[in-house]
């Protein structure tokens, strides 16, 4: 990796979270891809790739201050351009589906790629995940700081507008990963922009699913879907459901009960639940703990819905930094993110951009260990 960032006045400062920038490799075509890491002393530290804003290795301690890589990815560059899985990415314009890819602002209507069935999902075949974003900024200090910016051309991906987006991921000697998108356009358009990391707090390494996890969502209600896996525009309660999570269960404990139509149609978990409380605000969006690492992961969260994501569709085809072959329920996905085909419904959070208004959407992934 590169050199030491130091503060602003070049002298490293005790408590100060240590910035590097440097290179992680090369595109098939040439075209290399830098990355920034951010490490605090607590043994936490995010390796960021310019690839896409993709967070490729995240360290996290355990109860005994031992730390491991607690996300799936990839060794190389090229992987994360070839492979689907959207591994640590930021997903965009649009993350998550849209029906049939078609949506309408102010009487006209717009088609996006067709690339998930019949719908267009996670912005389509070229999105803001497999684009190279530019290092705007990093520096060391409390917390860290990284900043990469895009510009999406009007028409990209059939998306109305010229888009500016801002990602901006910051480390605290607290053990807190904040991620924080905006975005501005030049036209009236949607925009969903999030992180789509797969977890597995026991360490991307060890050969263990996340079924034994203990998940808490903080969601009474989600969105059931259709055999597309788009929204059907119920909201339904999950009390006495096998979607409750309201109070701590492990994720694999119901999800292989077929009894439940959604489960089935999800293959697992592969839905939007709405946060409790007020979107806008950060609040407590999920909890999980992985009770042999003692690694426990807070989600706070201002977006309106949070998509969990059991990692149904991993299917041993594609091979992990460790070697690992990746299978389904090896990794989570918990995406805060205005609800899938927001813009087909009127009843659902506002997905739209006009000119002038800033799309913010902001999360914290708060890490400790549980005695
Ligand atoms: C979606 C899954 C999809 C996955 C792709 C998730 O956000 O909800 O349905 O298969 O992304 O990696």
């Amino acid at each position: 990796m590169g050199v030491l960032v130091v503060n602003s006045l070049g002298a490293s400062v005790a408590g100060a979270v240590e910035a590097r920038r440097g290179e992680f490799g090369t595109l098939a075509d040439g075209r290399k891809v830098e990355s920034v890491e951010l490490a605090n002393a607590k043994g936490m530290s995010v390796r960021i790739l310019a690839l896409g804003g993709v967070i490729q290795q995240l360290q996290v301690p355990d109860r005994h201050g031992k730390s491991a890589d607690v996300v799936l990815g990839y060794a190389t560059a090229q992987q994360y351009v070839d492979q689907p899985q959207y591994f640590g990415a930021t997903v965009g314009r649009y993350a998550n589906r849209i029906a049939a890819g078609k949506f309408s602002l102010d009487g006209k209507q717009y088609q996006l790629e067709i690339n998930d069935g019949p719908n267009h999902l996670h912005g389509g075949k070229r999105g803001f995940d497999k684009v190279i974003w530019k290092i705007e900024s990093v520096s060391a200090g409390s917390p860290a700081r990284a900043v990469l910016t895009y510009t999406s051309a009007d028409g990209e991906g059939g998306y109305p507008g010229k888009m500016q987006v801002t990602a901006t991921y910051t480390l605290n000697d607290k053990n807190e990963l904040g991620i924080e998108y905006r975005a501005t356009t030049d036209k009236p358009t949607i925009v969903n922009i999030t992180n789509h990391s797969y977890f597995n707090l026991a360490g991307e390494a060890t050969p263990t699913d996340v079924f034994g996890h203990r998940l808490t969502l903080f969601a009474s209600k989600y969105t059931p879907v259709n055999d597309t896996l788009i929204p059907t525009g119920e909201r339904r309660a999950v009390a006495g459901t096998v979607f409750d999570f309201t109070k701590p269960h492990t994720i694999g404990e119901r999800i292989r009960d077929g009894r439940d139509e959604q489960l089935r149609i999800g293959r697992g978990y592969d839905h939007n639940y709405i946060v409790d409380g007020e979107a806008g605000q950060l609040r407590p969006a999920a909890r999980v703990e992985e009770p042999q690492s003692g690694r426990v992961l807070e989600l706070l969260a201002s977006a309106p819905g949070v998509q969990f994501y059991s990692g149904n569709f991993l299917d041993a085809t594609s091979t992990g930094k460790s070697k690992r072959v990746y299978r389904q329920g090896d990794g989570f996905c918990l995406e805060p993110q205005v609800f899938p085909d927001s813009p087909n419904r009127s009843d659902f959070p506002n997905a739209r951009l006009n000119p002038g208004q800033t799309y913010v959407n902001t999360l914290v992934l708060r890490f400790s260990a549980a005695p």
